[in-house]
Protein backbone atom coordinates (compact mmCIF):
# COMPACT_ATOMS: atom_id res chain seq x y z
CA UNK A 1 0.00 0.00 0.00
CA UNK A 2 1.41 3.19 -0.48
CA UNK A 3 -1.65 5.68 -0.78
CA UNK A 4 -4.32 5.37 1.42
CA UNK A 5 -7.79 7.58 0.79
CA UNK A 6 -9.28 9.25 3.98
CA UNK A 7 -13.19 10.13 3.99
CA UNK A 8 -15.77 11.64 6.72
CA UNK A 9 -18.53 10.35 6.17
CA UNK A 10 -22.83 10.70 7.30
CA UNK A 11 -23.28 12.73 10.22
CA UNK A 12 -20.43 14.46 11.54
CA UNK A 13 -18.99 14.36 15.04
CA UNK A 14 -16.70 16.06 17.43
CA UNK A 15 -13.41 14.29 16.76
CA UNK A 16 -13.75 13.21 13.16
CA UNK A 17 -10.91 16.16 12.67
CA UNK A 18 -8.43 14.40 15.14
CA UNK A 19 -8.55 11.36 13.46
CA UNK A 20 -8.46 13.02 10.17
CA UNK A 21 -4.97 14.41 11.20
CA UNK A 22 -4.35 10.91 13.52
CA UNK A 23 -4.38 9.32 9.81
CA UNK A 24 -2.37 11.62 7.80
CA UNK A 25 0.64 12.06 10.24
CA UNK A 26 0.58 7.99 10.68
CA UNK A 27 0.62 7.94 6.70
CA UNK A 28 3.69 10.64 6.58
CA UNK A 29 5.04 8.74 9.76
CA UNK A 30 5.56 5.50 7.47
CA UNK A 31 6.12 7.88 4.16
CA UNK A 32 3.16 7.02 2.73
CA UNK A 33 0.75 8.76 0.62
CA UNK A 34 -2.48 10.64 1.88
CA UNK A 35 -5.10 12.02 0.02
CA UNK A 36 -8.51 13.49 1.27
CA UNK A 37 -11.66 12.51 -0.14
CA UNK A 38 -13.78 15.32 0.51
CA UNK A 39 -17.77 15.34 1.09
CA UNK A 40 -18.37 11.37 1.87
CA UNK A 41 -18.89 9.15 -0.99
CA UNK A 42 -20.48 11.71 -2.99
CA UNK A 43 -17.08 13.66 -3.97
CA UNK A 44 -15.43 10.22 -3.75
CA UNK A 45 -17.65 9.60 -7.01
CA UNK A 46 -16.40 12.76 -8.62
CA UNK A 47 -12.79 13.00 -7.88
CA UNK A 48 -12.73 15.64 -5.63
CA UNK A 49 -9.20 14.69 -3.77
CA UNK A 50 -6.59 16.69 -2.10
CA UNK A 51 -2.94 15.49 -1.19
CA UNK A 52 -2.56 15.65 2.28
CA UNK A 53 0.46 16.11 4.34
CA UNK A 54 1.47 16.41 7.66
CA UNK A 55 1.38 19.93 7.65
CA UNK A 56 -1.43 20.18 6.06
CA UNK A 57 -3.88 18.61 9.18
CA UNK A 58 -1.82 21.59 11.38
CA UNK A 59 -4.17 23.54 13.94
CA UNK A 60 -7.55 20.97 13.45
CA UNK A 61 -7.05 19.02 16.49
CA UNK A 62 -9.56 21.43 18.30
CA UNK A 63 -12.03 21.60 16.08
CA UNK A 64 -15.39 20.26 16.00
CA UNK A 65 -17.19 19.34 12.19
CA UNK A 66 -14.87 17.36 9.59
CA UNK A 67 -12.24 19.73 7.20
CA UNK A 68 -13.00 16.82 4.82
CA UNK A 69 -16.74 18.02 4.65
CA UNK A 70 -19.53 15.05 4.81
CA UNK A 71 -22.61 14.15 2.90
CA UNK A 72 -25.29 11.33 2.21
CA UNK A 73 -24.74 10.22 -1.07
CA UNK A 74 -27.62 8.23 -2.92
CA UNK A 75 -25.23 7.47 -5.67
CA UNK A 76 -23.18 5.72 -3.80
CA UNK A 77 -25.76 2.86 -3.33
CA UNK A 78 -26.01 2.15 -6.96
CA UNK A 79 -23.51 -0.31 -8.58
CA UNK A 80 -23.16 2.31 -11.24
CA UNK A 81 -22.11 4.89 -8.47
CA UNK A 82 -19.90 2.51 -6.93
CA UNK A 83 -18.10 1.82 -10.26
CA UNK A 84 -17.64 5.67 -11.24
CA UNK A 85 -16.20 6.01 -7.80
CA UNK A 86 -13.54 3.44 -8.09
CA UNK A 87 -12.65 4.50 -11.46
CA UNK A 88 -11.51 7.58 -9.67
CA UNK A 89 -9.91 6.03 -6.99
CA UNK A 90 -7.67 4.15 -9.26
CA UNK A 91 -6.77 7.23 -11.46
CA UNK A 92 -5.49 8.77 -8.64
CA UNK A 93 -4.09 5.67 -7.59
CA UNK A 94 -5.39 5.55 -3.87
CA UNK A 95 -5.34 1.59 -2.84
CA UNK A 96 -6.60 1.56 0.51
CA UNK A 97 -9.60 3.94 2.26
CA UNK A 98 -9.63 4.81 5.90
CA UNK A 99 -13.97 5.40 6.18
CA UNK A 100 -14.32 7.58 9.36
CA UNK A 101 -18.26 7.90 10.07
CA UNK A 102 -21.50 5.45 10.85
CA UNK A 103 -23.03 2.48 9.81
CA UNK A 104 -23.88 3.68 6.40
CA UNK A 105 -20.61 4.55 5.83
CA UNK A 106 -19.03 0.93 6.63
CA UNK A 107 -22.16 -0.58 4.08
CA UNK A 108 -21.04 1.32 1.68
CA UNK A 109 -17.30 0.32 2.08
CA UNK A 110 -18.46 -3.08 2.74
CA UNK A 111 -19.86 -3.17 -0.66
CA UNK A 112 -17.14 -1.59 -2.14
CA UNK A 113 -14.56 -4.13 -0.96
CA UNK A 114 -16.33 -7.17 -1.84
CA UNK A 115 -17.35 -5.85 -5.58
CA UNK A 116 -13.48 -4.10 -5.94
CA UNK A 117 -11.72 -6.17 -3.22
CA UNK A 118 -10.80 -2.87 -2.36
CA UNK A 119 -9.01 -2.42 1.37
CA UNK A 120 -10.92 -0.33 4.01
CA UNK A 121 -11.00 0.09 7.41
CA UNK A 122 -13.70 1.95 9.17
CA UNK A 123 -13.17 4.62 12.31
CA UNK A 124 -16.66 4.94 14.22
CA UNK A 125 -17.53 8.66 14.46
CA UNK A 126 -20.67 9.44 15.22
CA UNK A 127 -21.94 11.00 18.55
CA UNK A 128 -24.87 8.86 19.08
CA UNK A 129 -23.08 5.90 20.06
CA UNK A 130 -24.65 3.35 18.20
CA UNK A 131 -22.29 1.07 17.23
CA UNK A 132 -21.26 -2.05 17.82
CA UNK A 133 -17.95 -3.09 18.52
CA UNK A 134 -16.07 0.27 20.39
CA UNK A 135 -17.62 1.28 23.82
CA UNK A 136 -16.88 4.81 22.40
CA UNK A 137 -17.99 6.18 19.17
CA UNK A 138 -16.22 9.35 18.04
CA UNK A 139 -17.92 12.67 18.42
CA UNK A 140 -19.98 11.03 21.93
CA UNK A 141 -18.01 12.06 24.58
CA UNK A 142 -17.81 15.85 23.40
CA UNK A 143 -21.85 15.58 22.81
CA UNK A 144 -22.32 14.84 26.40
CA UNK A 145 -20.28 17.24 28.04
CA UNK A 146 -22.59 19.17 25.79
CA UNK A 147 -25.65 18.17 26.62
CA UNK A 148 -24.83 17.93 30.54
CA UNK A 149 -23.95 21.90 29.89
CA UNK A 150 -27.38 22.97 28.47
CA UNK A 151 -29.00 20.63 31.19
CA UNK A 152 -27.35 22.65 34.16
CA UNK A 153 -28.67 25.83 32.10
CA UNK A 154 -31.98 24.67 32.03
CA UNK A 155 -32.55 23.20 35.88
CA UNK A 156 -31.16 26.84 36.88
CA UNK A 157 -34.63 28.69 35.15
CA UNK A 158 -36.59 25.04 35.37
CA UNK A 159 -35.70 25.65 39.73
CA UNK A 160 -36.97 29.31 39.49
CA UNK A 161 -40.37 28.12 37.79
CA UNK A 162 -41.06 25.61 39.62
CA UNK A 163 -41.72 24.11 36.37
CA UNK A 164 -40.87 20.43 34.34
CA UNK A 165 -38.98 20.45 31.34
CA UNK A 166 -38.86 17.95 28.91
CA UNK A 167 -35.26 18.01 27.08
CA UNK A 168 -35.17 16.41 23.87
CA UNK A 169 -32.02 15.05 23.06
CA UNK A 170 -30.17 13.26 20.08
CA UNK A 171 -30.31 10.01 19.14
CA UNK A 172 -32.48 8.33 16.15
CA UNK A 173 -32.94 4.50 17.10
CA UNK A 174 -30.59 4.43 20.68
CA UNK A 175 -30.86 6.30 23.85
CA UNK A 176 -26.71 6.62 24.75
CA UNK A 177 -27.03 10.16 25.26
CA UNK A 178 -29.88 10.14 27.11
CA UNK A 179 -28.91 7.78 29.43
CA UNK A 180 -25.68 8.87 30.43
CA UNK A 181 -26.48 12.70 29.69
CA UNK A 182 -29.46 12.24 31.82
CA UNK A 183 -27.45 10.33 34.99
CA UNK A 184 -24.94 12.81 34.66
CA UNK A 185 -27.00 16.17 34.56
CA UNK A 186 -29.40 14.36 37.38
CA UNK A 187 -32.61 14.12 35.63
CA UNK A 188 -35.70 12.78 37.18
CA UNK A 189 -36.63 10.51 34.47
CA UNK A 190 -34.76 8.97 30.90
CA UNK A 191 -36.92 8.12 27.96
CA UNK A 192 -34.91 6.02 25.83
CA UNK A 193 -36.30 3.46 22.49
CA UNK A 194 -34.42 0.43 24.32
CA UNK A 195 -36.78 0.78 27.12
CA UNK A 196 -40.50 1.39 27.32
CA UNK A 197 -41.69 3.06 30.69
CA UNK A 198 -45.20 3.35 29.38
CA UNK A 199 -47.37 6.95 29.92
CA UNK A 200 -49.04 6.20 32.99
CA UNK A 201 -45.77 4.84 34.56
CA UNK A 202 -44.19 8.30 33.88
CA UNK A 203 -46.83 10.08 35.14
CA UNK A 204 -46.74 7.93 38.36
CA UNK A 205 -43.07 8.82 38.69
CA UNK A 206 -43.68 12.73 38.19
CA UNK A 207 -45.99 12.71 40.93
CA UNK A 208 -44.00 10.67 43.54
CA UNK A 209 -41.38 13.37 42.96
CA UNK A 210 -43.63 16.23 42.95
CA UNK A 211 -44.83 14.42 46.75
CA UNK A 212 -40.87 13.86 47.50
CA UNK A 213 -40.54 17.83 47.81
CA UNK A 214 -39.56 18.31 44.45
CA UNK A 215 -40.58 21.15 43.26
CA UNK A 216 -39.37 21.17 39.74
CA UNK A 217 -38.19 18.53 37.33
CA UNK A 218 -36.09 17.35 34.29
CA UNK A 219 -37.36 14.69 31.91
CA UNK A 220 -34.76 13.51 29.21
CA UNK A 221 -36.01 12.41 26.19
CA UNK A 222 -33.76 10.78 23.43
CA UNK A 223 -34.99 11.93 19.77
CA UNK A 224 -35.84 8.18 19.15
CA UNK A 225 -38.17 7.36 22.09
CA UNK A 226 -41.04 5.68 21.13
CA UNK A 227 -43.39 6.90 24.43
CA UNK A 228 -45.60 10.27 23.19
CA UNK A 229 -45.83 10.89 19.48
CA UNK A 230 -42.90 13.67 19.79
CA UNK A 231 -41.95 15.59 22.96
CA UNK A 232 -44.29 18.39 22.54
CA UNK A 233 -47.07 15.63 22.32
CA UNK A 234 -45.86 14.23 25.88
CA UNK A 235 -45.70 17.83 26.84
CA UNK A 236 -49.35 17.80 26.07
CA UNK A 237 -50.22 14.77 27.42
CA UNK A 238 -48.26 15.59 30.94
CA UNK A 239 -50.18 18.32 31.17
CA UNK A 240 -53.28 17.56 30.50
CA UNK A 241 -53.00 14.71 33.30
CA UNK A 242 -51.46 16.47 35.38
CA UNK A 243 -52.12 19.74 37.16
CA UNK A 244 -48.85 20.11 39.78
CA UNK A 245 -46.21 21.15 36.87
CA UNK A 246 -46.10 24.11 34.37
CA UNK A 247 -44.38 22.08 31.57
CA UNK A 248 -42.06 23.32 29.17
CA UNK A 249 -39.80 21.85 26.10
CA UNK A 250 -36.67 21.91 25.04
CA UNK A 251 -35.19 20.40 22.28
CA UNK A 252 -31.26 20.46 22.03
CA UNK A 253 -31.21 20.05 18.24
CA UNK A 254 -27.82 19.84 16.03
CA UNK A 255 -26.00 21.90 18.67
CA UNK A 256 -24.88 18.62 20.10
CA UNK A 257 -23.24 17.65 17.03
CA UNK A 258 -20.60 20.50 17.24
CA UNK A 259 -18.24 22.15 19.20
CA UNK A 260 -14.14 21.51 19.99
CA UNK A 261 -13.39 17.72 20.66
CA UNK A 262 -13.14 16.84 24.64
CA UNK A 263 -9.94 15.29 25.54
CA UNK A 264 -11.01 12.00 25.34
CA UNK A 265 -12.37 12.36 21.35
CA UNK A 266 -9.26 13.56 20.94
CA UNK A 267 -7.12 11.12 22.42
CA UNK A 268 -9.35 7.98 21.05
CA UNK A 269 -9.60 9.77 18.04
CA UNK A 270 -5.38 9.94 17.58
CA UNK A 271 -5.28 6.26 18.82
CA UNK A 272 -7.85 5.17 16.35
CA UNK A 273 -5.89 6.91 13.28
CA UNK A 274 -2.88 5.14 14.08
CA UNK A 275 -4.56 1.56 14.23
CA UNK A 276 -6.77 2.23 11.30
CA UNK A 277 -3.07 2.93 9.07
CA UNK A 278 -1.04 0.72 10.37
CA UNK A 279 -3.72 -2.22 10.03
CA UNK A 280 -3.91 -1.87 6.36
CA UNK A 281 -0.04 -1.49 6.06
CA UNK A 282 -0.09 -5.19 7.93
CA UNK A 283 -2.37 -5.91 4.83
CA UNK A 284 -5.70 -5.91 7.32
CA UNK A 285 -9.36 -5.17 5.45
CA UNK A 286 -12.64 -4.68 6.37
CA UNK A 287 -12.22 -4.19 9.95
CA UNK A 288 -13.81 -1.40 12.45
CA UNK A 289 -11.21 -0.09 15.22
CA UNK A 290 -12.93 0.50 18.14
CA UNK A 291 -12.37 0.65 21.50
CA UNK A 292 -12.69 -2.47 24.08
CA UNK A 293 -11.85 -2.51 27.77
CA UNK A 294 -9.60 0.73 27.00
CA UNK A 295 -7.81 -1.54 24.32
CA UNK A 296 -7.76 -0.14 20.77
CA UNK A 297 -9.04 -3.31 19.46
CA UNK A 298 -10.59 -4.57 15.45
CA UNK A 299 -13.67 -5.59 14.97
CA UNK A 300 -14.97 -7.51 11.54
CA UNK A 301 -16.55 -4.30 9.69
CA UNK A 302 -19.50 -6.87 9.09
CA UNK A 303 -20.00 -7.77 12.51
CA UNK A 304 -19.65 -3.81 13.14
CA UNK A 305 -22.77 -3.08 11.17
CA UNK A 306 -25.08 -5.87 11.99
CA UNK A 307 -24.41 -6.11 15.82
CA UNK A 308 -26.31 -3.78 18.17
CA UNK A 309 -24.83 -1.59 20.40
CA UNK A 310 -26.11 -2.26 23.97
CA UNK A 311 -27.83 -0.03 26.67
CA UNK A 312 -25.71 0.62 30.11
CA UNK A 313 -28.19 -1.55 32.28
CA UNK A 314 -26.37 -0.77 35.30
CA UNK A 315 -26.58 3.18 34.42
CA UNK A 316 -30.44 2.91 33.99
CA UNK A 317 -30.59 1.25 37.48
CA UNK A 318 -28.38 4.00 38.90
CA UNK A 319 -31.08 6.33 37.34
CA UNK A 320 -33.91 5.11 39.32
CA UNK A 321 -31.90 5.02 42.33
CA UNK A 322 -30.63 8.47 41.81
CA UNK A 323 -34.00 9.88 41.28
CA UNK A 324 -35.74 8.65 44.79
O1 LIG B 1 -25.39 12.09 13.99
C1 LIG B 1 -26.49 11.25 14.30
C2 LIG B 1 -27.70 12.09 14.43
O2 LIG B 1 -27.30 13.08 15.30
C3 LIG B 1 -29.00 11.49 14.93
O3 LIG B 1 -29.12 11.37 16.30
C4 LIG B 1 -30.02 12.42 14.32
O4 LIG B 1 -31.26 11.84 14.21
C5 LIG B 1 -29.42 12.70 13.00
O5 LIG B 1 -28.03 12.64 13.18
C6 LIG B 1 -29.82 13.96 12.34
O6 LIG B 1 -28.96 14.20 11.28
P1 LIG B 1 -29.22 15.11 10.02
O7 LIG B 1 -29.77 16.38 10.53
O8 LIG B 1 -27.86 15.24 9.43
O9 LIG B 1 -30.18 14.37 9.17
Amino acid sequence: IKKIGVMTSGGDSPGMNAAIRSVVRTCAYHNIECVGIYRGYEGMIEGDFKELNARSVKGIINKGGTVLKSARSNEFRTPEGRKSAHKKLTEANIDALVLIGGDGTFTGGLFFNKEFNFPVIGIPGTIDNDIYGTTHTLGFDTALNTVVECIDKIRDTASSHNRLFFVEVMGRDVGHIALNAGVGAGAEEILIPEEDLGLERLLESLRRSKQSGKSSSIVVVAEGDKIGKNVFELKDYVEANMTEYEVRVSVLGHMQRGGSPSCFDRVLASRMGVKAVESLLEGKTNYMVGLLNDEIALTPLEQAVKGKSKINKELLRVSDIMST
